[in-house]
C-alpha cells in the first residue's frame, strides 16, 4: 500500500503544534472569555494530548503485533509525536493555570491539593520525558536508565489518564469510551510485551 506524503519528524512536529495552537485559539475566539470557554480549551487540549499520547504509547506494540509499511513509519515518528503530546500538554497546562488564576473559587471546587497530585506527578514525567528526549541528556543517562525512566514514565502518564477519565464517568458517555480506549491500550501493550517475549524463546529454542 502507498502511504501518502505527510511530514515526518520536526516537520510532522510542527505541523501537530500548529493544529494544537489553532485548535486552541478556535475554541476560545468560538465563546465569550469566561470559565466554560476556558474549560472547553482545557478538555480540548485533554483530547488532543490524549489522542498523540495513545500514537506514542502503542507504537510499538502495533509494530510488534501489525509489523508493516505503517506500523513501521508510526514507530520512526514515535519521538516527535511524544514531542507533540508533551507540546499539547504544556498547552493544557498552561491554560489550566490560567484558570486558577482568573477564577480560584471554580478550580478550587471539589479540587484539593491531594487530588492534584496524579496529574502533578503526571507533568513531573513529561518534564523528565521530554528533557530526556535529545542526544546529549539520552546519552549522558545512559541506554538502560533510559529505557527504565521511559518505561517507568509512559506507564505513569497511561494511568493519569485511566484515572483522569476514570473520575468523569458519571459526567457522561464519553468517559466512559475515553476510559475503556485507555484500558484497551493497556491491554494491547501488555499483549504486545508477551508476544515478543514467546517470540523470542522460540527463537532461542530453535537456535
Ligand atoms: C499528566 C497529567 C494530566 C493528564 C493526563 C490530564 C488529563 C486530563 C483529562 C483526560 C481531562 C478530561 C478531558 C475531557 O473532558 O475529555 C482533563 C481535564 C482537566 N484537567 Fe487535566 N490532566 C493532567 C494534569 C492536570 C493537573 C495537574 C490539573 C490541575 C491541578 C488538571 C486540571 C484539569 C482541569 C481543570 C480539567 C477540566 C475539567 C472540566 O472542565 O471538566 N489536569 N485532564
Amino acid at each position: 500500500m502507498k502511504l501518502p506524503p505527510l511530514p515526518s519528524g520536526w516537520k510532522l512536529f510542527g505541523l501537530l503544534t500548529v493544529l494544537t495552537l489553532a485548535m486552541t485559539t478556535l475554541i476560545l475566539a468560538a465563546q465569550p472569555l469566561g470559565a466554560d470557554g476556558l474549560r472547553s480549551t482545557i478538555r480540548a487540549t485533554a483530547r488532543s494530548s490524549f489522542a498523540l499520547f495513545l500514537l506514542t504509547f502503542l507504537a510499538s506494540s502495533l509494530a510488534i503485533l501489525l509489523p508493516g509499511d505503517t506500523t513501521r513509519r508510526l514507530l520512526r515518528e514515535r519521538r516527535y509525536l511524544g514531542l507533540a503530546f508533551a507540546f499539547s500538554h504544556t498547552v493544557h497546562g498552561m491554560l489550566i493555570y490560567r484558570y486558577s488564576q482568573q477564577f480560584p473559587a471554580l478550580f478550587w471546587a471539589g479540587r484539593t491539593l491531594t487530588s492534584s497530585l496524579p496529574g502533578s506527578f503526571g507533568y513531573l514525567f513529561i518534564l523528565l520525558l521530554t528533557l530526556t528526549s535529545f542526544k546529549a541528556p539520552m546519552r549522558l543517562l545512559g541506554s538502560r536508565a533510559w529505557k527504565q525512566l521511559h518505561s517507568v514514565g509512559t506507564w505513569v502518564i497511561a494511568l493519569v489518564f485511566c484515572l483522569s477519565f476514570y473520575k468523569r464517568i458519571p459526567m457522561g458517555a464519553w468517559y466512559v469510551l475515553a476510559f475503556s480506549t485507555m484500558f484497551a491500550a493497556i491491554a494491547l501493550k501488555l499483549t504486545a510485551k508477551l508476544a515478543l517475549r514467546v517470540r523470542r524463546a522460540a527463537v532461542a529454542f530453535a537456535s
